[in-house]
């Protein structure tokens, strides 16, 4: 439960060996939450994020086996998660691929692999904690969207795409849990210097986990509902989706 000072004291992660995941976890730890349950696909990158989580202070960390993409397994994972470890205040929705533009534009089946991750699968998995976070009549589900879904570039459309339908999915998500106790709470990063992005030139504005962990912890705490890293990109994004399409379509890859 949320304790007295308003602060999570437990978290499931879905994509729990997520870079970006991992400074969220090493913020909130330290910050009172004791129960970390990472759920991903089993392997020495969920070991290695579990071991983090403990080294960072938490008292109950566990891994549970999630794939993205296996929707029919995701109403037992949500109740098995929830009927072991009672009560989760914050749900992150880290899980997601980038893909690769310039191949799966010509590999229809890579393409929708990644709307299938991105989207689909998550739509799903969202759907199975939400019903459970419901009854529970509590909890923040916090969801990394992107800005690459605020217009898509014709250089990333596919994943930008991707990011679009969760976001739109997770703010109309939001909208049907009024009332309910249970609120979402969207992020949307620019470019992330990290794992996903390695070997890619940043682009303007781009920023770091830490600072997505930062900007995580704080809405949680004064109750946004879009977060914006860094939060400049609310202001750039207002104007760059109006713009022009002849000048969108200049815009550097
Ligand atoms: N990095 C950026 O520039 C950036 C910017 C904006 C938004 N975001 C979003 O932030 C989130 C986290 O990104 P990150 O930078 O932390 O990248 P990351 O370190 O590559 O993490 C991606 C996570 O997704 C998991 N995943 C992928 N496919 C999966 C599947 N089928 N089932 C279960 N888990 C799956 C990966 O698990 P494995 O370890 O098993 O592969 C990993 O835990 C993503 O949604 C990303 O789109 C990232």
């Amino acid at each position: 439960m949320i304790d007295a000072i308003g602060r999570p004291q437990s978290l499931l992660v879905l994509g729990g060996s997520s870079e970006i995941a991992q400074s969220i976890v090493a913020k909130m730890v330290p910050a009172r939450c004791r129960t970390v349950i990472l759920a991903g696909r089993v392997g020495p990158r969920l070991s290695a994020a579990a071991d983090l989580a403990r080294s960072a202070g938490a008292e109950v960390v566990e891994t549970v086996a999630f794939d993205v993409t296996e929707t029919a397994n995701h109403v037992v994972f949500a109740d098995d998660v929830f009927d072991r470890f009672g009560d989760i205040d914050v749900v992150l929705v880290a899980a997601g691929v980038l893909g690769d533009q310039s191949v799966d534009e010509h590999n229809p089946v890579a393409a929708a692999e990644v709307i299938a991750t991105n989207f689909g699968g998550l739509a799903s998995a969202m759907l199975a904690v939400t019903d459970r976070m419901r009854r529970q009549g509590h909890g923040r589900l916090v969801v990394l969207s992107s800005v690459a879904g605020q217009r898509a570039r014709k250089a990333n459309f596919i994943y930008g795409a991707s990011k679009a339908g969760l976001d739109a999915f997770s703010q109309g998500l939001g909208d049907s849990l009024e009332g309910s106790g249970v609120r979402v709470m969207i992020v949307r990063p620019g470019f992330v210097v990290g794992r996903m992005t390695e070997g890619m030139d940043p682009a303007p504005f781009s920023t770091t986990p830490d600072a997505v962990a930062d900007a995580v912890a704080h809405g949680i705490e004064s109750g946004a509902t879009v977060v914006y890293v860094p939060s400049v990109l609310r202001w750039v994004f207002a104007v760059m989706r109006h713009l022009p399409g002849w000048l969108w379509r200049r815009m550097p890859g």
